[in-house]
């Protein structure tokens, strides 16, 4: 097979860990005769340094005619007080509404040779999916300042349709046919008109998906229910804001945010994909980043785009091995480097 790739290595560590990942990629491409072109471009503050935008209209043309996309992260303290439209996030939203990736799939597992980095005394063996609306939501609801009654003020708005909310649901119900058959959806019906459309949206859903065990949850009690009891969930479906919360809160049961990869996925098989974690400039440069959530990313490219099931297993495999070497990064408690991880990840293949 023949893939046409856009990379976004962005900012931050976002260059080192992209090219481990890419490595990796080509090995496996290598033993199952695939051919893979890259296609290197701007995005985020790499590309506001060098045109003035987060997202130039090269880089999402480029994308729109790849197979699909690997981005590494963007951000970093360096664009932290532009102006809301300039930031290099923009260019991670952007690419996500242009493609019209409105589903974000977020699995995140307690992989057994880091059962003691969870940082829960006493935790069941647990594998959640995140299933997180993308393109929806408060991110891309209408905002900005006006003059109030007490002086300057600021506004952001949640809206879902209903056509928004069931293309998720359908997602989220699919994958739970296929896994353990339960989801839960997240939301705040309790206060939010929106959750309460989300609410009935998924209600009237669950009727057609009567293998699936169905339950609402309102998020601050998802957000307990996690800590205290992570093997209760199967799929969680969630809104874009509680989806981006509780996300980095389930990786941090994990071990290390590290480790958690991530699919954007619309109605073509062109993916988006891209570890959950952001630039990190803290370590950038160093060599030190852990490169597992964006090698598990392409895995999950192989799997959802390309349905290259085995290409997909043999990557998974062998990074479950090299965990199980007891190989590790810094951020789960061990000493080797992006370099020296991704060559034993390569060996395991
Ligand atoms: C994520 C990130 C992004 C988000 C930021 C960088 C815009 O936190 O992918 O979870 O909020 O979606
Ligand atoms: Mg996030």
């Amino acid at each position: 097979m023949r893939i046409n790739l856009a990379l976004l290595k962005g900012d931050g560590i976002g260059p080192e860990i992209v090219d481990s990942a890419c490595h990796v990629l080509d090995t496996v491409a290598r033993r199952y005769s695939h051919d893979i072109a890259y296609t290197s471009l701007l995005a985020g503050g790499c590309a506001i340094d060098a045109t003035g935008v987060p997202l130039p209209k090269e880089t999402l043309d480029e994308c729109l005619k790849s197979d699909s996309v690997l981005l590494g992260a963007v951000g970093g303290p360096k664009w932290d007080t532009l102006p809301g439209h300039l930031r290099p996030e923009k260019a991670l939203l952007g690419v996500r509404k242009a493609l019209g990736l409105y589903a974000n799939i977020r699995p995140a597992k307690l992989y057994s040779a880091l059962a003691d980095r969870c940082p829960l005394r006493v935790v069941d063996d647990f594998d959640i999916l995140i299933v997180r609306e993308l393109t929806g939501g408060i991110y891309f609801g209408e905002s900005g300042r006006r003059n109030g009654q007490y002086g300057e003020e600021a506004f952001d708005t949640e809206c879902y349709s209903e056509k928004e909310i069931e293309r998720i649901g359908r997602v989220a119900f699919e994958a739970a046919k296929k896994r353990n058959k339960k989801l839960t959806s997240i939301d705040k019906a309790n206060v939010l008109e929106s959750s309460r459309l989300w609410r009935e949206t998924m209600h009237k859903l669950s009727h057609e998906y009567k293998e699936v065990e169905y339950a609402d949850m309102l998020v601050d009690n998802a957000a307990m229910q996690l800590i205290k009891n992570p093997a209760q969930f199967d799929v969680i479906v969630t809104s874009n804001m509680f989806g981006d919360i509780l996300s980095d809160e389930a990786s941090q049961l994990t071990g290390s945010i590290g480790m958690l990869p991530s699919a954007s996925l619309g109605e073509s098989t062109r993916g988006m994909y891209e570890p959950i974690h952001g630039s990190a400039p803290d370590i950038a440069g160093k060599g030190i980043a852990n490169p597992i959530a964006t090698i598990l990313s392409v895995a999950m490219m192989l799997r959802y785009s390309f349905s290259l099931e085995k290409e997909a297993d043999c990557i998974e495999n062998a990074v479950v091995k090299t965990l199980d070497q007891e190989y590790f990064t810094g951020d789960i408690g061990g000493k080797m480097t992006n370099n020296e991880i991704t060559d034993k990840i390569i060996e395991n293949l």
